[in-house]
């Protein structure tokens, strides 16, 4: 309903009350920049999902830079800029390879990884002058590249307090080894372990710091944030991203771990009333994300899936997202096809159950990782 009504907030407070719905759960990062939170909690409907004012974090990379700067929260050093012109002066403050971020919101396509000035010339061209990123390409910024271990981290807050999810990783690149094009994400497992000294750290210099920064500029945040960290080497986590959401696919990992009911959770939050310590099962969790042909930069052609979509059992099931059923015939018509997913008491276990999950299905041009959680 977010999605489809997006532009018409007045279509959805009103479907909304219609069909007395007590709660909404925004999703999408593109709606709670819109607004949709602010308009519909001004409406009286418990939301839980931050305000477009908090959704700067993810809606504007640079805004979230001067956030990180002001209230000294660890993170890459970068400049701001306009115009293909600045990219390539900026460039010299720079050594390679190249991190280029487009300021506003790209669907997981805003970042480029250059090996050499005549790569970041291109980009920065196809930014800037070709406007392949529309208005998300308005401004950028180059940052300084951080070598380390990347983990993604959610906390849970109702502006007041907040609880910590366990740690989860997830796998950027298409192929297999970290190498290739940037995806939205091609798998991911949880929970990661990690020394009590680094989760100290985390707490102290990332996740305080920025809770503290929402509060002093009276920015409330009533919802789950998302903070895409890098871990140098000496144990020195920093910032690479805010996200004011649930990851994808790091929520397919992360949801089924809760002891109890995450509607229980919401409700409360979105109420304004407190809400007890997340309690978590003793399991581990593996996604392995099926991928069409093409995705992420090229034309994706839709192909029937053959195999048992609806498999499940106790350690495995399938999640949707790039499908249609035409006369009960499934077909693969995204990017990102398929989740494969597995559980067990070891994390080994897991990874068993997610790829002997994968074997259930196929079709032509079907691709996964085959290294996730190791
Ligand atoms: N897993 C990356 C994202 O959801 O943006």
């Amino acid at each position: 309903l977010a999605i489809s009504c997006q532009k018409n907030k007045n279509s959805i407070l009103k479907a909304l009350l219609k069909h007395q719905i007590d709660l909404v759960i925004i999703g999408p990062e593109q709606a709670l920049a819109d607004g949709l939170g602010d308009f519909l909690r001004k409406n009286h409907i418990k939301v839980f999902g931050p305000s477009a004012k908090a959704a700067s974090l993810e809606a504007s990379k640079i805004f979230a830079k001067k956030f990180m700067e002001k209230h000294h929260i660890p993170t890459a050093s970068y400049q701001a800029l306009q115009s293909t012109e600045q990219t390539l002066k900026a460039a010299v403050h720079f050594s390679p390879p190249y991190v280029l971020k487009a300021d506003g919101l790209a669907g997981g396509k805003g970042v480029f990884i250059c090996k050499t000035k005549k790569e970041l010339r291109e980009k920065a061209i196809a930014i800037f002058d070709r406007h392949v990123l529309g208005a998300a390409g308005q401004k950028a910024l180059l940052e300084e590249f951080k070598q380390g271990k990347e983990i993604s981290v959610f906390v849970i807050t109702n502006g007041k307090s907040y609880q910590v999810l366990p740690i989860a990783k997830d796998y950027k690149k298409l192929y297999d080894g970290g190498l290739g094009p940037n995806t939205g994400g091609m798998g991911a497992h949880a929970p990661i372990s990690l020394s009590k000294k680094l989760m100290c750290k985390i707490e102290n210099k990332i996740l305080y710091p920025t809770m503290q920064g929402l509060k002093r500029e009276g920015i409330s945040y009533l919802g789950v944030l998302y903070i895409g960290l890098i871990v140098s080497p000496g144990d020195n986590p920093q910032v690479l991203e805010y996200n004011i959401r649930f990851g994808d696919p790091e929520a397919q990992v992360l949801l089924p771990l809760l002891k109890g009911s995450w509607l229980d959770i919401f409700y409360k939050l979105a109420s304004g009333k407190p809400f007890a310590p997340l309690e978590w099962k003793k399991k581990h969790t593996v996604c392995v994300v099926l991928a069409n042909q093409g995705y992420p930069d090229k034309k994706i052609k839709s192909k029937r899936i053959q195999g048992d979509i609806h498999f499940e059992n106790a350690r495995a099931y399938f999640l949707k997202g790039g499908v249609i059923c035409q006369k009960n015939i499934w077909r693969a018509q995204g990017g990102r096809v398929l989740n494969a997913i597995g559980m067990g008491s070891s994390h080994r276990a897991a990874i068993q159950a997610a790829y002997e999950q994968v074997q259930r299905v196929s079709w032509r041009g079907m691709h996964y990782r085959k290294d996730i959680g190791t």
